[in-house]
């Protein structure tokens, strides 16, 4: 007999009854999203789905609409907000002055996990942007998200939908609890593609910096503009008082109640010795850890404490990995463990966005 096969898209039981919520995530009739658009066009709050993560979006035109972001998010105002916009001729409305390494960049990765800061214009508020006179402007590929924003007639400032501090969402389930009452919508897109925020870039002199890490990998802005500088906020630490070039590098990013560690030499028997390490400490000390580990390493652990701890998969590829980053991060305190203790991958290509966000959630407790 065929086995079914097992699925790992998590169907939202518990949201099923909300009428605030639009389930799109096996539909294709985006004309659905005509009230989401109208309910963004005049100011209110709708979680939405992207290819990278969920965003909680509202009407990026309108400063008081703006301001209720930050609000419900807890989020610092200092920090600037992405415009998210369907089409090219939403840019020329919200940015100005653009050189030709960013419409070379545009080109290349748009529709797509790409951000970039330019030169903002009067029409966008200071809200938005913290008070520069940079906007950060994304156009997205996931089909819900640009309709929706086709649908709202406005670009859509939004960023990730998550309250601050915490783990981006890449599943509606995920966030649910933590933003439901504070929004006015939410449409249901399934789990997200990428699972990882945009790789945001801000061009100086010609040169494309690289402010966050993303799925759009350093090798390939490289081959598009001939240049590319990882700025050293990405896998360094920021020295208070440090002027940076996005306000969002200072804050406190991906925590989890637990402490968490991570582990990670190009010596793949030096990285398991150290997990050993670490984990036989805790034990030592009657205290419990949690190993997060890729999937090729789980049954070498497994065996090592047969039952005696707990663990979670990353994933097998860098791709599967990041897909389910944010998700593993909100699961650690499901288990109240004292030290969870993760397991890292190297920092070539998509390697080095998981590394950046890994190092945050263990506020960069690094063990090589
Ligand atoms: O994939 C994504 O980018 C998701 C989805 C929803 O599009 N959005 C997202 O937004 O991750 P958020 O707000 O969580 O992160 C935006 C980042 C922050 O680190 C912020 O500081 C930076 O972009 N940023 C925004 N505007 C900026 C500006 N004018 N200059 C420098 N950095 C900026
Ligand atoms: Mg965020």
């Amino acid at each position: 007999m065929l086995k079914k096969k097992k699925t790992k898209t998590k169907i939202s039981t518990n949201l099923i009854n909300d009428e605030k919520i639009l389930d799109l995530s096996n539909d294709q009739d985006y004309s659905k999203l005509e009230e989401a658009g109208s309910i963004i066009r005049n100011g209110g709050l709708v979680i939405f789905p992207t290819e990278t993560v969920y965003g909680l979006g509202t009407n990026g035109l309108d400063g008081e609409a703006v301001k209720k972001i930050f609000i419900a998010k807890g989020r610092k105002p200092d920090n600037p907000l992405i415009l998210h916009i369907c089409d090219i001729e939403m840019l020329g409305k919200i940015a100005k002055n653009i050189s030709d390494v960013e419409f070379k960049l545009m080109n290349s990765f748009w529709p797509g996990p790409f951000t970039i800061i330019l030169e903002k214009t009067d029409i966008v508020p200071s809200t938005v942007t913290g008070g520069l006179d940079t906007v950060a402007v994304r156009m997205p590929n996931n089909e819900i998200a640009r309709n929706l924003i086709k649908y709202s007639e406005v670009p859509i400032a939004a960023p990730s939908a998550n309250i601050s501090g915490k783990p981006s969402g890449t599943a509606l389930s995920d966030i649910y609890k933590e933003l439901s009452y504070q929004v006015d919508y939410m449409i249901d897109g399934g789990n997200s593609l990428i699972g990882l925020e945009s790789t945001v870039v801000r061009v100086i002199d010609g040169i494309p910096h690289i402010l966050r890490p993303g799925k759009i990998t350093p090798e390939e802005i490289k081959n598009v503009a001939g240049n590319v500088i990882i700025d050293s906020s990405v896998l360094g630490k920021i020295e208070n008082n440090k002027k940076v070039l996005s306000p969002g590098m200072k804050y406190k990013h991906y925590a989890t109640n637990a402490k968490c560690v991570l582990v990670y030499n190009k010596d793949i028997s030096k990285t398991k010795n150290k997990i050993i390490e670490l984990t036989n400490q805790c034990l030592k000390d009657s205290k419990k850890p949690l190993i997060l580990c890729l999937d090729s390493e789980l049954d070498y652990f497994k065996n090592q404490y047969r039952g005696k701890v707990n663990f979670i998969c990353l994933g097998d590829s860098l791709e599967s990995i990041s897909q389910n980053l944010f998700s593993s991060l909100r699961k650690i305190d499901e288990f109240k463990p004292d030290l969870a203790i993760i397991q890292g991958v190297d920092s070539e290509g998509i390697g080095l966005a998981i590394m950046n966000r890994l190092l945050r959630a263990c506020q960069y407790n690094l063990y090589s």
